[in-house]
């Protein structure tokens, strides 16, 4: 996945305006987001029900018509039963969390299905862990909140972790950061060995989230 090679601001759509989705997505392709996020949250894993295929089977064929990829992250129990579903939705990456039963097998469905596949995991795990657990990742996620809600504080420890991460990881894959990421933490972020950085209040908070976009990929660049 050549996307992964590079540093994205990626916008969290979970911290959209969903009766306005369309337009706000236009808007941040238009101002160059090339990496969209998607959150589905199943009730169990997290506490929210979030978003899941249905909605991202009406926003992935005109983000691939602007040239963008929609990246998942699962925070789901079972990741392995959902998988099918992301790719016959347009998705063009699944990252499920370590902590869920069945992550390795959901990996390897995921990459024989030609998803891009990333291994995500809680502020409570171990680095060490999900190191050893990332073989035949594309990235690994360090969550700097506990998932399930936009609109959290960066945890600041999150930064030590990504550190260590990076120290242990192969330098083909990358480290993507959620949670907490603006124009203070961002930077921070990527000083830390972060490359794609998701973004939810940050951008959708504002009341021009595509100049909010703009700001933070020239703060992480
Ligand atoms: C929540 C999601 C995040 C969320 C980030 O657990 O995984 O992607 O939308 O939102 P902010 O950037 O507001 O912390
Ligand atoms: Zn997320």
């Amino acid at each position: 996945m050549d996307w992964t090679r590079g540093i994205e601001i990626e916008p969290s759509l979970y911290a959209a305006d969903f009766a306005r989705l369309g337009e706000q997505v236009s808007a941040l392709l238009a101002a160059g987001a090339r990496v969209l996020h998607f959150d589905t949250g199943d009730g169990h894993f997290v506490e929210p029900i979030t978003i899941g295929p249905v909605v991202l089977r009406s926003i992935a064929p005109f983000a691939h018509a602007a040239g963008a990829v929609l990246d998942c992250h699962l925070m789901v129990d079972d990741p392995v039963r959902h998988i099918e579903q992301f790719a016959k939705a347009g998705g063009d990456s699944v990252t499920v969390h370590v902590e869920a039963d069945g992550a390795r097998e959901a990996m390897t469905r995921a990459r024989a299905l030609g998803l891009g596949v990333g291994l995500a995991f809680n502020p409570e795990t171990s680095v060490p862990a999900v190191a050893a657990a990332a073989g035949g990742a594309d990235l690994v996620l360090c969550m700097s909140i506990h998932p399930g809600y936009s609109g959290q504080a960066f945890m600041p420890e999150a930064l030590d972790r990504i550190r260590e991460l990076r120290r242990l990881l192969p330098a083909g894959v990358a480290i993507q950061v959620d949670g907490g990421i603006d124009l203070e933490t961002a930077p921070a972020a990527r000083e830390a060995g972060a490359t794609l950085l998701v973004a939810g209040s940050a951008v959708f908070g504002r009341p021009d989230p595509a100049a909010a976009f703009r700001e933070l990929a020239a703060a992480a660049a």
